[in-house]
């Protein structure tokens, strides 16, 4: 019994890689690179509250321990970082969850479909999707928004961060019949440059990449001491056997 579910866990494991890049709609995903600074991550999460809170909830998290890991006090977000209110229409505390003003019926009316919470996406995607995501709306007509998306093809979601990034075309080549990806062409320059776009996305991607595992920094903070302990006691454990051992005849 104990060993079928280490089985299925093993092929789980093995499958994931697989799985991921299956989810790229079939075009190659771009690597991200975390920066891993606490002003990235608050540049990210600046990003993220302007812009995404006012569809998407992220509700399993709070403020307030927000603010404590990504090195920013109660006040300042209080007072800077969010827009969001509560059911009585006053301002949301810091204390509060991360969640959207909007609500599911609202959103499945306007869009289709909710948009998903974003909480857990940097896991259920990775960071890589994520990344290219953000970087892959395109022009098209046809979409009720306007917009469409190189890895999530038929996207319900507006390019909510045009102004910034400016518009640009996808072209795609009918290869054995199949559509393939083949590149982007640049229609309108937004308020940032590429460069500049590109390590917006960067700071929002690490931000999300936070949301994912909150705890993540800590563990390995804890992780090091442990390890340390771990080598010295093996040292004293080492010495504590040949004290005991020293006059024993083998
Ligand atoms: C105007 C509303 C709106 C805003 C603002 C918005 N989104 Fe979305 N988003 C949607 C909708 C609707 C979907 C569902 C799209 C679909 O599945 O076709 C979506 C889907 C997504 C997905 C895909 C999730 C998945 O796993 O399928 C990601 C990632 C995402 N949004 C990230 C963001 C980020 C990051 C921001 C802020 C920069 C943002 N969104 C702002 C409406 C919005």
């Amino acid at each position: 019994m104990k060993t079928t579910r280490l089985l299925v866990l093993g092929l789980c494991a093995a499958l994931m890689p697989a799985l991921g890049s299956a989810a790229g709609g079939g075009a190659s995903l771009d690597e991200f690179e975390s920066t891993d600074s606490k002003r990235s991550l608050q540049r990210g999460a600046r990003v993220f509250l302007n812009y995404c809170l006012g569809c998407h909830t992220a509700d399993y998290h709070r403020y307030s321990r927000m603010a404590t890991d990504i090195g920013l006090s109660d006040e300042f977000v209080a007072d800077n970082m969010i827009f969001t209110t509560d059911k009585e229409g006053d301002a949301t505390k810091v204390g509060a969850l991360m969640a959207s003003s909007m609500t599911e019926d609202y959103g499945e009316k306007s869009f289709g479909i909710v948009p998903p919470n974003l909480a857990l996406t940097a896991r259920s995607r990775g960071v890589d999707w994520l990344y290219t995501y953000m970087r892959s709306f395109y022009l098209d007509e046809s979409r009720p928004f306007g917009a469409n998306n190189v890895v999530l093809p038929q996207v319900g979601m507006p390019h909510v961060l045009a102004h910034l990034q400016g518009w640009q075309t996808a072209n795609y080549e009918d290869r054995d019949g199949q559509e393939v990806f083949t590149g982007f062409e640049k229609l309108t320059r937004g308020e940032l440059s590429p460069d500049e776009y590109d390590g917006l996305i960067r700071d929002l991607v690490s931000f999300m990449d936070y949301l994912g595992d909150p705890n993540r920094a800590t563990r390995h903070a804890v992780g090091f001491w442990v390890m340390l302990f771990l080598i010295i006691f093996l040292v004293l454990a080492i010495m504590l056997k040949k004290e005991y051992w020293k006059d024993v005849r083998h």
